[in-house]
């Protein structure tokens, strides 16, 4: 069962849906997914960014740019002071930076610190269901539990999510959004969707998965082909 349900305003329904967020720092593949309706926001890591091959603040600048939604940008170092300046630094590039923190006892100090300061957080490298507890009483925006990283040790990733939804739903006080990462297929953000996952961020080719079928191919083909025979124009 989806956690929000029932008659909502216009506003409230812009805010329950389910979020496509781009697992990417590609600003053509960013600007793709803006074109189709599908994107939501954005997150990176170092790893994205070590792959990217570009300097990081400048490149955040501009997907900040492209994306009007949250846009994770992740610390560097692992303790708190260097952790602390480098969020309130990385806050400053844009409104909406959401800062990328370790699920560490120093990531979750600067957390608090940072969410407490009005500052978006995405608490990330999540793997057990008692991780994202402290995440969501340390005020995180988002939650990032790695279910593609959990299957690949022969783990069920998906159930992580199952609990994390089932715990925040017991407490209506927390506000922390489950952002669904590590995606890997489709079939990642179909069980998502089934359990009301507030967020998936996804490779941008996974998106675009989601919407071919071979029969939907099949089916365009043989109109086509039939429509030519009725010699017809519609303009
Ligand atoms: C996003 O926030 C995560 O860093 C990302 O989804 C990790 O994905 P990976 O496990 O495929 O590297």
């Amino acid at each position: 069962m989806p956690k929000h349900g029932g008659q909502n305003s216009q506003k409230e329904q812009e805010e329950i849906r389910m979020k496509f967020f781009a697992d990417t720092s590609d600003i053509d593949a960013i600007k793709d997914l803006a074109d189709l309706g599908m994107l939501d926001g954005v997150t990176t890591n170092p790893s994205i960014i070590a792959k990217s091959g570009k300097e990081f603040i400048p490149l955040i600048k501009e997907i900040t740019q492209v994306c009007s939604g949250p846009v994770s940008a992740e610390v560097a170092s692992t303790d708190f002071d260097t952790m602390m300046k480098e969020g309130e630094k990385l806050a400053t590039i844009a409104d909406n930076i959401a800062v990328k923190v370790p699920l560490t006892e120093a990531g979750l100090k600067v957390c608090k610190r940072l969410s407490d300061a009005g500052t978006m957080v995405n608490v990330t490298l999540c793997f057990q269901p008692m991780q994202a507890l402290l995440a969501a009483k340390a005020g995180a925006t988002f939650i990032s539990p790695f279910v593609g990283r959990l299957d690949d040790i022969s783990q069920t990733g998906m159930e992580l999510i199952a609990d994390i939804l089932t715990i925040y739903e017991g407490y209506p006080d927390f506000h922390t959004e489950v952002l669904v990462a590590s995606v890997r297929h489709p079939q990642h953000i179909l069980e998502s969707a089934r359990m009301g996952a507030d967020v998936v961020t996804c490779p941008p080719d996974v998106i675009k998965k989601l919407y071919k079928h071979p029969l939907t191919d099949k089916g365009l083909a043989d109109f086509v082909a039939d429509w030519k025979k009725t010699g017809q124009s519609i303009l």
